[in-house]
C-alpha cells in the first residue's frame, strides 16, 4: 500500500497534491481521458522523465517527451513557442495534458504552456526540488519571463493534480534542499508554528532534516499554501501573506543578476522583514529575533552587503507589488498574524536594514 498523504486545494477547480514517494503510477489516473500528454522536463531530469513517459505509455495514453532548457532559461516566450508547435504537431486536443517534470522553472512553463493551448488543457506539476515542492506546484501560478522582468507575463491556471515525490530529493544538492526550506520557514511564521517548534527541536550539528523530518515540513509547508490558494486563487488579498519575506528578496535577486538561490534571498528577506514590523510597532522583539536563529540554524545566510543598501531600495521602489510610489510590506503582528504594512518611511526602511547589512 502507497504511503501517500493527500492534501486537497480547494476553491473553483479543487485538486490535490500528493506527497510520498515512488508517485508516477499516480499519473495514468490524473490523466484519465487523456489520448497525449507532453512530458516537459530540462535535460538533467532525462531518466525521470523517461521513467514517467514509461507509465503514461503503459495506461495508453502517448507519451510526447520535450526537452527544455533547465531553470530560468527554459521560461520565455520562445520556449514556450517550441512546445506548442510540437503540441500542434501531434494533434493535442482539449482532452490532452500536460505534465512538468523539474523544478519551479520547468513547472510554471509547463503549465503557462497548458493555460494557453486550446485556451486551457489540463496540467500537472511532478516537481522535482524541494522548493518547487512547497511553492511553484502549488497554487496555479504559470507564467515565463519577459525582457520586461521575471514573471510578468502569466496565468492563474490550477493544475489537475500535483505530485511531491519525496524520492526525487534524494539526488537533490543538500544546498538546494536547504534554500528551499527558507520557504518552509515563512510558511511557519505566517501561518504554522509547529513549523518552527520542529526545526528547533533539532541540534545544528544534525545536518539538513532528515527524510521523515523533511516529509513532515513539506506536507505542513503545502497545507499552509493549500490553505491561501485555495481561498484567494487570484490574489486578491489573502495569497499576499505568501509574499513575505519576499519584497527585499526579490531585490535581492534582481541586483545579484539572479545568481542568488531564491531560498537564499528569502531568508534574508524574512529577516529583514521581522525587524520591519518589529521597528514599526508590530511584531515583538523576540519573535523578529527568532526568525534570524531558526533561519541560521538550517544554514540559510541571514545577512546581505550593507553597500547595497540604495540599489536595493530602488529595485523596490518597482517591485510589481509596489503600488505607485509607495511600498507594501507583509509584516507580522505576531506568529501566524500576518498583516501589511503600507508606505513605511525611508527612515524605517533604512533602519531594519542595518540588522541584515554585513
Ligand atoms: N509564490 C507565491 C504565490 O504562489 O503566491
Amino acid at each position: 500500500m502507497d504511503d501517500v498523504t493527500t492534501i486537497a486545494v480547494g476553491g473553483e477547480r479543487p485538486y490535490d497534491v500528493l506527497v510520498g514517494r515512488d508517485l508516477p503510477h499516480h499519473l495514468p489516473r490524473l490523466l484519465d481521458g487523456a489520448a497525449r500528454a507532453a512530458v516537459l522536463y530540462a535535460p538533467p531530469l532525462r531518466a525521470q522523465a523517461e521513467a514517467i513517459t514509461r507509465v503514461i505509455s503503459e495506461a495508453g495514453i502517448a507519451p510526447l517527451a520535450i526537452d527544455v532548457p533547465d531553470a530560468e532559461a527554459g521560461k520565455s516566450i520562445d520556449v514556450a513557442a517550441r512546445c506548442w508547435d510540437q503540441l500542434g504537431a501531434a494533434g493535442f486536443t482539449r482532452t490532452d495534458a500536460v505534465v512538468g517534470v523539474g523544478g519551479g522553472a520547468v513547472t510554471d512553463l509547463a503549465g503557462f504552456v497548458a493555460a494557453c493551448w486550446l485556451r486551457g488543457v489540463r496540467w500537472i506539476p511532478v516537481s522535482t526540488s524541494l522548493l518547487g515542492m512547497v511553492d511553484a506546484a502549488v497554487g496555479g501560478k504559470t507564467g515565463v519571463n519577459t525582457a520586461a522582468g521575471k514573471n510578468l507575463v502569466g496565468a492563474f491556471h490550477p493544475p489537475a493534480g500535483v505530485l511531491c515525490d519525496l524520492s526525487l530529493l534524494d539526488t537533490l544538492p543538500r544546498v538546494d534542499l536547504v534554500a528551499g526550506l527558507a520557504e518552509v520557514v515563512k510558511c511557519g511564521f505566517i501561518a504554522d508554528p509547529a513549523i518552527l517548534d520542529l526545526i528547533e527541536s533539532r541540534t545544528p550539528d544534525e545536518g539538513p532534516p532528515d527524510e521523515a523530518v523533511t516529509r513532515e515540513l513539506v506536507e505542513r509547508a503545502v497545507r499552509v499554501k493549500a490553505d491561501v490558494v485555495g481561498a484567494d486563487l487570484r490574489e486578491g488579498g489573502l495569497r499576499e501573506v505568501l509574499n513575505y519575506g519576499h519584497t527585499l528578496a526579490h531585490a535581492i535577486e534582481k541586483v545579484e543578476g539572479y545568481s542568488w538561490r531564491h531560498g537564499h534571498a528569502v531568508s534574508v528577506g524574512l529577516v529583514y522583514a521581522a525587524t520591519l514590523g518589529h521597528l514599526a510597532g508590530r511584531l515583538d522583539e523576540a519573535t523578529a529575533k527568532r526568525h534570524s536563529s531558526v533561519l541560521a540554524a538550517l544554514g540559510l545566510p541571514t545577512a546581505y552587503r550593507a553597500d547595497a543598501w540604495p540599489d536595493l531600495l530602488a529595485t523596490m521602489r518597482v517591485d510589481k507589488k509596489a503600488r505607485g510610489s509607495k511600498l507594501r510590506f507583509v509584516v507580522l503582528d505576531g506568529i501566524a498574524r500576518p498583516s501589511i504594512l503600507d508606505g513605511p518611511s525611508d527612515e524605517l526602511l533604512r533602519a531594519a536594514y542595518e540588522e541584515v547589512a554585513a
